[in-house]
Parts: C-alpha cells; sequence; structure tokens
C-alpha cells in the first residue's frame, strides 16, 4: 500500500496506509526521543492497543487514557494530561502518538503543540473520519462552549499512521459517518472516488479490504495533496469544508448530541449541493446525481427542532465566517469547485429548507 506525502514547504512527513501498519510506529520515532506518551481512549484501546504496545517494546513510554467524546474535547483535559505527562517524567525530549479517532488526534496533537511550548506528535487514527480527514493536515484543537474548535493550533505531525484494518471492528454508525468525508472528497477532488462511492456501495458497506483500501488511500491522497498546497486555509484548503459550514451549525444547534460529525456532514453536502444548483453552478440533474449518492449512506438523524433561522443565526457565528462573510464552497462539476462569499441569503435560506 502506498505512502503519501505532506510538503507544506516548511515540513515534510509521511503519511503511511497500510493494513499491519501500527506495527511499523516504532520506526517513525527519531532517535534519542525520551519518554513515549500514548494518548487514546478506553475502547479503542481494549481492541487494538496490543499492537502499540508490541511496536514500543524496550521503549520508554505511558498510556495517557482520555475517556473520549465531543463533549470531552476540553482545555481541562489538556491540563490534566499535560499533569499526567509531567509526572511521567515528560520533558522537552518526549513524544505523543494520537492513538484513536477524530476527537484523541484533535485533543493529543493539541497537547503536543502546547506541552512544554510543543513536542512532536505521531497521528495514528482510528475511526474513517480520522484516517480520511482529522489525522492528517496538522489541525489540533479543543472545543469552547461557545463552539467546535475555537482553540486550538497547526501542528504538523512527524508522521501518520494509518492501518485500514483496525476499520473492521468499527461499530456500524462510526463506520457509515466516516463515509460521508470520503464522498465529500470525491465530490470535491476526484470523480474515480465519486464513482467508487456511486458503483460500490455494497462493498463499501460490506467493509470489502480492497474498497475500504482505496476509499481511505484515495482520501489521504486528496488531503495530503491539498494540506501540502495550503497549509494554514488561506486558500485551496476551504475546499475540504464543502457540507461543512451547514454541517457545523447542525451540529451545534443540536448539542453535538444528535448527530456524528460525518452525519452533520452528509446532511450539510446536501444543503452545498441545493446551494450550487441555486446559484447556477450545476444543473438540477447532476445535482441529484450527487445528492442520491450521499443519500444512499444514510440514514441521517432527526432534523425535528432545527430551523432555518437557528441554523442561518450559527452560520454567522462559525469560525470560518470572516468578518461575518460565510465563504461557501459551491459544487461546480463532479470532482471540481468553487469558494465564493457572493452568495445571496435568500438562496442560503432555500438551500437550508430543502435538508429540514
Ligand atoms: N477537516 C478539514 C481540514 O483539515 O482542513
Amino acid at each position: 500500500m502506498p505512502t503519501f506525502t505532506v510538503d507544506t514547504g516548511a515540513q515534510q512527513y509521511p503519511v503511511l496506509v497500510e493494513r499491519g501498519a501500527l506495527a511499523r510506529l516504532g520506526a517513525f520515532i527519531p532517535p534519542k526521543r525520551g519518554v513515549v506518551f500514548v494518548v487514546s481512549e478506553e475502547g479503542i484501546w481494549r481492541m487494538h492497543g496490543a499492537a502499540v504496545e508490541q511496536a514500543l517494546a524496550g521503549r520508554p513510554w505511558r498510556l495517557i487514557l482520555f475517556p473520549g467524546g465531543e463533549e470531552n474535547k476540553r482545555l481541562a483535559q489538556i491540563e490534566a494530561m499535560a499533569e499526567q505527562m509531567v509526572e511521567g517524567g515528560g520533558d522537552r525530549s518526549s513524544l505523543v502518538i494520537a492513538f484513536g479517532g477524530g476527537v484523541v488526534n484533535d485533543l493529543g496533537g493539541f497537547l503536543a503543540a502546547v506541552f512544554m511550548r510543543g513536542v512532536p506528535v505521531i497521528q495514528a487514527p482510528t475511526t474513517l473520519l480520522a484516517q480520511v480527514d482529522a489525522g492528517v493536515g496538522g489541525k489540533t484543537g479543543a472545543n469552547l462552549r461557545a463552539g467546535k474548535n475555537l482553540v486550538g493550533a497547526f501542528h504538523q505531525p512527524l508522521a501518520v499512521i494509518t492501518d485500514p484494518g483496525v476499520l473492521a471492528t468499527l461499530p456500524e454508525r462510526e463506520y457509515r459517518a466516516g463515509l460521508f468525508e470520503v464522498i465529500k472528497h470525491g465530490i470535491i477532488r476526484s470523480e474515480p472516488l465519486f464513482r467508487l462511492m456511486q458503483q460500490r456501495r455494497e462493498a463499501v458497506l460490506a467493509r470489502e479490504p480492497d474498497v475500504v483500501e482505496q476509499m481511505v488511500a484515495e482520501s489521504v491522497r486528496i488531503k495530503c495533496e491539498v494540506v501540502s498546497q495550503d497549509e494554514k486555509e488561506s486558500g485551496l484548503r476551504r475546499i475540504l469544508n464543502f457540507g461543512h459550514t451547514v454541517g457545523h451549525a447542525i451540529e451545534a444547534e443540536t448539542g453535538y448530541s444528535r448527530f456524528l460529525h460525518g452525519e452533520a456532514v452528509g446532511l450539510g453536502m446536501l444543503a452545498a449541493l441545493r446551494l450550487s444548483e441555486l446559484a447556477g453552478r450545476i444543473p438540477a440533474p447532476l445535482r441529484e446525481e450527487m445528492a442520491a449518492v450521499v443519500r444512499a449512506y444514510g440514514p441521517f438523524p432527526s432534523t425535528d427542532g432545527l430551523t432555518v433561522d437557528g441554523l442561518l443565526a450559527r452560520l454567522r457565528k462559525d469560525k470560518k465566517a470572516i468578518q461575518g462573510a460565510v465563504h461557501w464552497v459551491l459544487a461546480t462539476g463532479i470532482g471540481s469547485t468553487e469558494v465564493t462569499a457572493d452568495i445571496a441569503e435568500d438562496l442560503v435560506r432555500h438551500a437550508v429548507a430543502s435538508i429540514l
């Protein structure tokens, strides 16, 4: 299986996509590094921790288990984990391995970014969503009461070790939620990936190994390419937010408890596709063809209680809005997009209403 590279100019690192890749973790730890801290969640550690333990045999390392869940992705956890690092002999020579889903990748990465003003991190994502998105690209952070990821840092990892084999044990709903990020990559940048999701639904849902590997590898390839060109999201990287603007608003309006992130993105993509049609970027039949693929991987949680006004108010507060203007990522075809802030509010209203 392939190894991809993120090259931001300032930093270059490999993203390994390979069954059994966890066994090679130790090879990515630079010589003379001090104590290694593995940040993980109990569930994933119980199922796949042995592979990490084996890979770290003979080195000084400690395990920091974190309760998991979006509600625990808070600064208080960073403080608690940093205290544990100090107690465990952590210093500037330490290294963090973030081993888990998106929440662990974000929080473990942020811990590494701030511990002793910054120590290296290796990302080892274990959910589909984290493998195809959160684990790659150096975004780290924690949530505030006011919203998701409102504090954080760009902290690129030393390496990303992705083992698609661990996805076999992922709960069904979490797996499906990750599929929406895969479809996103297809819509924004890869017609072959979109066609795979359109034509191989049964194999995708059955987690056939070759199809899972294709989905992960093609998504990672795209993510590496985009992040390499625009690490800090001042231009091209915005396309990765396709469906996220409305998706974040849905998550916030439902208290981060009803929708998994990927599910909210799926619904957000349906709104973004409708907006793309209303704004004249794609014809109705093409919008319907793309929307049908998104819907094919549902169902979505209920939208009961959500209102257009409530979601629009959230959109204006989204951290991606700059001086109140939302940058919309619109589909202009299968595999191509346009980013624009120039969209009339009544079109947004219609697009949002179409998913409620
Ligand atoms: N998840 C979107 C990004 O990494 O930019």
